[in-house]
C-alpha cells in the first residue's frame, strides 16, 4: 500500500504532537516511581515530609493521621514533637512514616481516601496529600474506577510516591520541592548531599517545582523546624527501635486502644472474666519498657453517636430474635443506615465517654452506644460488616456465590495482619484481643477484612475456667497450660487463621483434632497437596505456587509452640507483603490485592 505524501506528512504531525504531549505529560505530570529492578528491597519504611496548613486545611495531628492512614502518636514519633494533642503551627513540617511497596511495577504507599462532595484525584493529591502523590498516578492505580465519575463515598486509592533504599542502613524521605528549594539547601537541611540528590532524581533543573524528590538519610534527623516556636516539651526517651516500629498502616490505633482499656477495665469488674493477678501482671510488664505520652481524651469526647434505647428496639424489632446476627448482636436499621447493635450487661454510663470513634479499616468500628438505664443494660452500635464472617466463606455451607481465590485470601491475611498489629503496637499497656478466629474475621462488601469482637462478646460460655478464654482451636498451648496472656497468643491464632486460609479446614476438625497440631507434620512445603485447599487447587494458574509456600511458612511460624519464637505481627506484616507481591508478580496483570481491594471478587 502506498501512502499519499499529505497523508504521510500527517501521519508525522500526529506523533510529533503525540510526542511533544507525551514529553509535557512525563515533565509536569509525574507517574510516580518505578520499583527498583532488586524486588528484595521491598517492602521497607519510608517517610513522607508534609507541611501542616499548607493549603489544606489540615492542621491537626489527628486529622492528618487519617489521611495517611498512621496514628498521630507514630507522625509525632518520626517528627520529634512530644505531645501528639498539641496543635500545629501554619507551616510546621511533619513526617509521616508509610510503608513503601511494589505494587505493579510501582513504588508507592497505597493510601486508601474515602472520596466525599467535590474531591477529585487532582484536588484531593494537590491539596490535601500537598503534592505527595498525582493524579495521573492515581489513575494508574485504579484502574477500576472511572475518575470523572467518582461516586461520594467511593474508596480511592492514592500512591503516596515512596522509594525502597539499596542501602538498607538508610531510608527515603519523600519530599515536595519547593519553588524557593534548590539542591544545595534542601542538602543541608536534611544532611545530605547535592550529589547524591542528582544521583537519585536527575539534575537540578530538571525536576519541577511542586514535584516530588527523594532524599536518603541514614537516621531521622530532629526535625524541629517549626516555622513557629516548638510547643512545649516534656522530656522523653525515644528510640530508634520504637521508631522502627512506626509503620503507617492505619488509622487512629489510639482511639481504639482507648477503647479497649475501658473494655478490660470493666471487663474487670463483671464476674464472668474476672482476670487472674498473672495476666494483670503479664500486662504491666509488657507495657513498661517506655513511656508514651498520656492520651488528652477531652478533645474527643463528642465524637459518638449516643442512641436512645427506643430508637434500638424499633430498629431491631424490641430485639427480636429474627434480627438476631449471633451471640447478642442484632441487625438493625436506624434511618437508612444498617448497623450491627450488641446489647450487653453493663451500667457505667461515664466510663462511655472515654470511647472513641475509631477508625482504622481492619478494626470493627464504634460508631455509637446507647445506655437503657432500667435494666442497667448498654448497646453498642457498630458498622454493620456486610458480608459476613470469615468462618462462613471458608466453611459455610456453600450459601457463598463463589470461593475466595487465592489473592483475596492473602489480602484478608494482610487485612487480619494490620489490625493486629495495630492493637500490639500501639497500645499501653499492651492489648491482647485474646479471641482470633475465623468467626471474629469480618468482611465487607470488597472483602476487606475487620477484626470484631474485641472481648466484647466473649459471653460465659468460653469460660471454661475462671480465667481461661479463647475458642477451642485457636489457643496458644502456652495459655492454655501457664494462663499466660501476651500478643504472642493472637500470633498463635493468627496462625490457625492463616492454615484456615490455606487449607480450607477448620481450626477444631470432625474427629477433633487440632488443625494446628497436623500442621506440625506437614512437610517443608514441596508436598502442596498435602495441605493445600482444593478449591485453589482448581484455579492455579492464580495461584503461585511461592506464594502459598511462604504463606505456609508464615503461618508455621506463627505456631511455634514456643511463644518467644513466633514472630512479632510487625514481621508478619513485612513477610505477607512479600508474598503478596509475588502473587502481583505472578498474575502479570498489573494489579495487586495489596494495593486494593477491587481485584477480589471474580
Ligand atoms: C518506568 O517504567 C516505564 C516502563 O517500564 C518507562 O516507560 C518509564 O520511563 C519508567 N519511568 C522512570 C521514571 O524510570
Ligand atoms: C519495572 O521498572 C523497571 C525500572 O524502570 C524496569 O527496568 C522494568 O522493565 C519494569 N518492569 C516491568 C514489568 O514493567
Ligand atoms: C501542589 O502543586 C500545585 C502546582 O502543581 C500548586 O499550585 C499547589 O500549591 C501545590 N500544593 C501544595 C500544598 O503545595
Ligand atoms: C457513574 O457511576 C454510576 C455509579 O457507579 C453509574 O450508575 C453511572 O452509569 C456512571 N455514569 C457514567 C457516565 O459513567
Ligand atoms: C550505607 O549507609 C550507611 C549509613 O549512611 C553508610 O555508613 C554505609 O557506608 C552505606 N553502605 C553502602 C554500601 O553504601
Ligand atoms: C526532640 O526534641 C527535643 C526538644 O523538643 C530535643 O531536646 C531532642 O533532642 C529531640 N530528639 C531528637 C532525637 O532529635
Amino acid at each position: 500500500m502506498e501512502i499519499s505524501k499529505p497523508h504521510l506528512c500527517l501521519l508525522l504531525l500526529n506523533s510529533l504532537v503525540f510526542v511533544l504531549l507525551s514529553a509535557a505529560d512525563d515533565a509536569q505530570l509525574s507517574h510516580g516511581y518505578n520499583c527498583s529492578s532488586d524486588r528484595s528491597i521491598y517492602p521497607c519504611k519510608s517517610y513522607a515530609f508534609y507541611l501542616a496548613g499548607a493549603e489544606s486545611s489540615l492542621l491537626d495531628l489527628a486529622s492528618i493521621g487519617d489521611l495517611f492512614g498512621v496514628s498521630r502518636l507514630m507522625i509525632a514519633r518520626a517528627t520529634n514533637i512530644s505531645s501528639p494533642t498539641a496543635a500545629l503551627s501554619y507551616g510546621q513540617t511533619l513526617l509521616i512514616p508509610l510503608l513503601c511497596s511494589c505494587i505493579s511495577n510501582h513504588s508507592y504507599s497505597p493510601v486508601d481516601y474515602q472520596i466525599r462532595a467535590g474531591d477529585t484525584y487532582y484536588l484531593v493529591s494537590t491539596f490535601q496529600f500537598s503534592n505527595l502523590t498525582s493524579y495521573p498516578a492515581v489513575e494508574d492505580a485504579n484502574p477500576l474506577l472511572v475518575p470523572t465519575n467518582l461516586t461520594i463515598g467511593v474508596m480511592v486509592t492514592f500512591p503516596i510516591f515512596c522509594q525502597c533504599p539499596k542501602n538498607r542502613s538508610q531510608f527515603i524521605i519523600t519530599y515536595v520541592l519547593q519553588p524557593s528549594d534548590s539542591y544545595a539547601s534542601i542538602a543541608s537541611r536534611f544532611g545530605s548531599d547535592v550529589q547524591t540528590l542528582i544521583d537519585l532524581n536527575g539534575r537540578e533543573g530538571s525536576v519541577q517545582p511542586y514535584s516530588t524528590i527523594l532524599i536518603p538519610v541514614s537516621r531521622i534527623p530532629p526535625y524541629s523546624m517549626s516555622s513557629s516556636a516548638p510547643p512545649p516539651s516534656r522530656k522523653r526517651h525515644l528510640n530508634g527501635a520504637v521508631v522502627g516500629l512506626s509503620i503507617a498502616l492505619g488509622v487512629m490505633g489510639l482511639f481504639w486502644v482507648v477503647l479497649l482499656l475501658q473494655i478490660s477495665r470493666l471487663k474487670k469488674r463483671c464476674s464472668w472474666t474476672r482476670k487472674t493477678d498473672k495476666e494483670l501482671g503479664e500486662k504491666k510488664i509488657g507495657g513498661s519498657s517506655e513511656q508514651k505520652p498520656i492520651m488528652d481524651i477531652s478533645e474527643w469526647l463528642d465524637r459518638y453517636k449516643l442512641y436512645k434505647i427506643e430508637e434500638l428496639r424499633e430498629a431491631t424489632a424490641d430485639f427480636d430474635s429474627n434480627c438476631l446476627i449471633c451471640g447478642s448482636v442484632y441487625r438493625g436499621e436506624i434511618g437508612r443506615e444498617v448497623y450491627a447493635i450488641k446489647k450487653m450487661k453493663w451500667n457505667a454510663a461515664d466510663e462511655l465517654k472515654i470511647l472513641q470513634k475509631v477508625n482504622h479499616t481492619n478494626l470493627v468500628k464504634l460508631e455509637g452506644f446507647c445506655i437503657d438505664p432500667e435494666p442497667g443494660n448498654c448497646c453498642l452500635v457498630y458498622e454493620y460488616v456486610s458480608n459476613g464472617s470469615l468462618h462462613s466463606w471458608l466453611h459455610g455451607h456453600s450459601r457463598r456465590p463463589h470461593k475466595l481465590d487465592w489473592r483475596s485470601r492473602l489480602r484478608i491475611a494482610l487485612d487480619l495482619a494490620h489490625g493486629l498489629q495495630y492493637i500490639h503496637e500501639h497500645t499501653l499497656p499492651r492489648v491482647v484481643h485474646k479471641d482470633i478466629k475465623s468467626s471474629n474475621v469480618l468482611l465487607d462488601s470488597r472483602l476487606r477484612a475487620k477484626i470484631a469482637n474485641f472481648g466484647l462478646a466473649r459471653s460465659g460460655h468460653n469460660a471454661v475456667t475462671t480465667h481461661i478464654v479463647g475458642t477451642q482451636g485457636y489457643v496458644s498451648p502456652e495459655y492454655i497450660t501457664d494462663g499466660i496472656v501476651s500478643t504472642k497468643m493472637d500470633v498463635f491464632a493468627y496462625g490457625v487463621v492463616m492454615l484456615e486460609l490455606l487449607t480450607g479446614r477448620e481450626a477444631v476438625t470432625e474427629e477433633g483434632r487440632m488443625l494446628w497440631v497436623e500442621a506440625e507434620g506437614w512437610g517443608k512445603g514441596e508436598k502442596l497437596e498435602e495441605w493445600m485447599d482444593e478449591a485453589l487447587a482448581v484455579a492455579e494458574e492464580e495461584c503461585p505456587v511461592e506464594s502459598l509456600v511462604m504463606a505456609m511458612k508464615i503461618a508455621k511460624a506463627c505456631l511455634q509452640r514456643e511463644p518467644g519464637k513466633r514472630p512479632t505481627m510487625v514481621e508478619v506484616v513485612y513477610a505477607l507483603a512479600k508474598a503478596d507481591d509475588m502473587s502481583a508478580d505472578f498474575s502479570g496483570e498489573g494489579m495487586s490485592v495489596g494495593a486494593s481491594g477491587r481485584v477480589v471478587a471474580r
